[in-house]
């Protein structure tokens, strides 16, 4: 059983329209999303003994979420990740984005998906959100008709995309929560365990563009089959944090992904999904400049993010999974967000 409750967030500079927040809760949840990118603003776990702390990286205002920042929350598209200097074909046509991270294409262009009000419909355990991507909107290829759905099932928060094309483009969504499951505001992630359920993974360039191997995790420091505590884990590998895709093992049913537990609170996160990849980025350009939720600053390696999607420029490399979605296709993909503790 989950309750729905929906009011005003903020409003819009300029007469751009008012920012609604549903608040998802059941016994074990308590959600917040915005229309604003259908954003999560806050996500309330319980404990071992009880005690609810808002574990995802964020701001209290609109204001916060209008400024300058790294898609707190927020769902990404049309194309999450990078897309190799912001070009592609397809069926023999090139097309142009926008280089919004030198010299890529990062997040679907300058005002992506996160970056847009969507239309909110109340539904009895959730919300969902709707849009319709204009052609050519940010060089993309084709209208595009967007749905996702929030809904919360006891201590599973399920996140479904779903997408619809008048023209063969790219598609690629998920949702960009930074999660602390310390509490949000907590310095750092270095003592969640962190287990990625995959046997391969994508290095990249020094442009975190995928240089088009499948390399094997076994005896590098991406091998995350077993839980590593992080902090030693990235000083034993010299690593300054991850910023990669894991490659997923199972098909276009659901599978599991990963599982973050927290020892001091009991906190446990495990992520499921259809998606055959998942970006796992440990906040490595945060820098402790934006403010926070509740007097919050945050640190390099203050959150994480387990990105469910598509591999980064699959576009244009033709042996990772298809990522081109037709008229007459349906994108369809689901994420579970699963909260327990241990
Ligand atoms: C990317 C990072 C990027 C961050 C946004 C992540 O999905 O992998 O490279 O900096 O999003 O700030």
């Amino acid at each position: 059983m989950a309750s729905v409750t929906r009011a005003a967030f903020g409003e819009l500079p300029s007469g751009g329209g008012t920012v609604e927040k549903f608040q998802l809760q059941s016994d074990l949840l308590r959600v917040d999303i915005i229309s604003w990118g259908c954003t999560i603003t806050a996500l309330e776990v319980k404990d071992r003994q009880g005690r609810a702390s808002d574990v995802v990286l964020g701001f209290a205002e609109l204001e916060g979420y209008l400024q300058k920042q790294p898609y707190f929350g927020a769902v990404i598209g049309r194309v999450a990740n990078r897309i190799a200097k912001g070009t592609f074909k397809v069926d023999g046509k090139e097309y142009h984005l926008a280089i919004n991270k030198e010299p890529n294409s990062l997040h679907g262009g300058v005002r992506g998906f996160d970056k847009v009000l969507w239309t909110p419909r109340v539904l009895s355990n959730g919300v969902q959100f709707s849009r319709v991507s204009p052609d050519g909107e940010e060089g993309y290829p084709g209208e595009l008709k967007v749905w996702v759905t929030y809904t919360l099932d006891g201590g599973e928060l399920v996140v479904n995309y779903r997408a619809q094309a008048s023209q063969a483009t790219p598609v690629n969504l998920t949702n960009h929560s930074y999660f602390n499951l310390a509490g949000q505001g907590s310095p750092n992630i270095y003592d969640h365990e962190v287990t990625i359920e995959a046997d391969t993974y994508l290095p990249v360039d020094e442009t975190l563009i995928p240089i088009g191997e499948v390399a094997p995790v076994q005896g590098t420091a991406f091998d995350l089959r077993k839980p590593v505590e992080l902090g030693k884990h990235l000083q034993d590998f010299h690593l300054n944090g991850f910023d990669h895709n894991f490659c997923l093992k199972g098909s276009k049913e659901k599978h599991f992904c990963a599982r973050v537990h927290h020892a001091a609170s009991g906190r446990v996160l495990e992520v499921y999904t259809t998606q055959p990849g998942v970006q796992f980025y440990t906040g490595n350009f945060l820098d402790g400049t934006l403010k926070g939720k509740n007097g919050a600053v945050y640190p390099k390696h203050s959150g994480f993010c387990l990105e469910t999607q598509n591999w980064p420029d699959a576009v244009n490399q033709p042996h990772f999974p298809p990522v081109l979605l037709r008229p007459g296709e349906e994108y369809d993909h689901t994420t579970w967000f699963k909260f327990s503790v241990a």
